[in-house]
């Protein structure tokens, strides 16, 4: 009896010890435990030993990348749910199979959406200042005061899993829904909301907008000045998805204007560094990229990397496959 030899998967950062230890029982796994980062040329460097890569959205996969893969690398494994971290056309091209981890972190991202929502509309982070650096000292009537989200309109950009997930949370909230996608779902997906075929004809309706699609070509700075202009005075933009959709400049000039009355931001353009702008303002409550970042959803998520490449080197199709076998 032969036995089949394991697949070589290089892991490029360190994952929840729960998938680390499948990894090394089912696989002829590299975990990388101290979480080095490990820079393009050396993970290409490194790929020549293996069949197969687990990256994150921390490890840009372009096209430089992927062009210098080995011809072993056959799957591209990534924990997350997004892939603008990741060159498929180049990866189809190359025949490298690439799959994702969607459903699993759908809940936990809708629920910052909200927490995002309700940081940025009720003043989370002045309230959270007043009473830490002991200046909660007048009570008053009048003062301070946040905006009220019971009652108000929400749109959301994005209609996908975790849009559809946040519609749900928003409805206990008695907000009233639109939505603008590529596409309108099915009216059981759409928790009632109002859908809009396009972004401009539904900013105008959004007391609240929620950032809640993929970062794509289309997709990327799309909310712009052009578009902030046409929320309503005293929105509140709040961001759960990619940074690269929203210009930090034009977010930033409609903070300062009063345009906007708050936003919340858990994705930045270029995170962990972002633009020192936000850094002034008391009505921008911040995350540092939490969506996903519960002890569960970050096991279930390693969980459905993994399954997605035992299936790829056992000749199945994974179940989460975006390109390729
Ligand atoms: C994803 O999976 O794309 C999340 O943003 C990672 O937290």
């Amino acid at each position: 009896m032969t036995t089949m030899a394991k697949a070589r998967i290089l892991v490029t950062r360190h994952l929840p010890p729960e998938v680390e230890s499948r990894l090394d029982r089912d696989f002829a796994a590299s975990l990388n435990v101290s979480d080095r980062i490990m820079s393009t040329a050396e993970i290409a460097e490194k790929s020549k030993a293996f069949d197969g890569l687990l990256i994150t959205p921390m490890d840009p996969c372009r096209k430089e990348l992927i062009d210098a893969l080995p011809a072993s690398i056959r799957m591209i494994a990534t924990f997350s749910v997004g892939t603008d971290h990741i060159d498929i056309p180049a990866a189809r091209a190359k025949g490298i199979a690439v799959a994702n981890t969607p459903d699993v972190l759908t809940d936990a991202t809708a629920d910052i959406a909200l927490l995002l929502i309700l940081g940025a509309a009720r003043g989370a982070i002045w309230g959270d200042r007043m009473v830490r650096e002991n200046k909660w000292l007048a009570p008053s009537p009048t003062f301070p005061l946040g905006h009220d989200v019971s009652g108000r309109r929400l749109g959301i950009y994005g209609m996908g899993r975790i849009g559809q997930a946040v519609a749900k949370r928003a409805t206990a909230f008695g907000m009233t829904l639109h939505y603008h996608n590529r596409k309108p779902v099915t009216a059981d997906l759409s928790h009632g909301a109002t859908y809009h075929p396009a972004l401009d004809g539904m900013l105008p309706h959004c007391d609240f907008l929620s950032v809640n699609c993929a970062s794509t070509a289309e997709t990327r700075d799309s909310i712009n000045a052009r578009a902030i202009g046409l929320l309503p005075d005293g929105a509140i933009v709040v961001n759960s998805a990619r940074g690269d959709i929203v210009n930090d400049e034009a977010l930033i000039a409609a903070l300062k204007s009063g345009k906007l009355a708050a936003a919340g931001l858990d994705v930045f353009k270029g995170e962990p560094s972002i633009n020192p702008g936000y850094r002034k303002f008391d009505n921008v409550f911040m995350l540092p990229h939490l969506g996903s970042a519960t002890k569960n959803t970050r096991i279930a998520m390693g969980m459905r990397a993994v399954d997605n490449l035992a299936a790829f080197f056992k000749g199945e199709r994974p179940r989460d496959l975006l390109t390729g076998a």
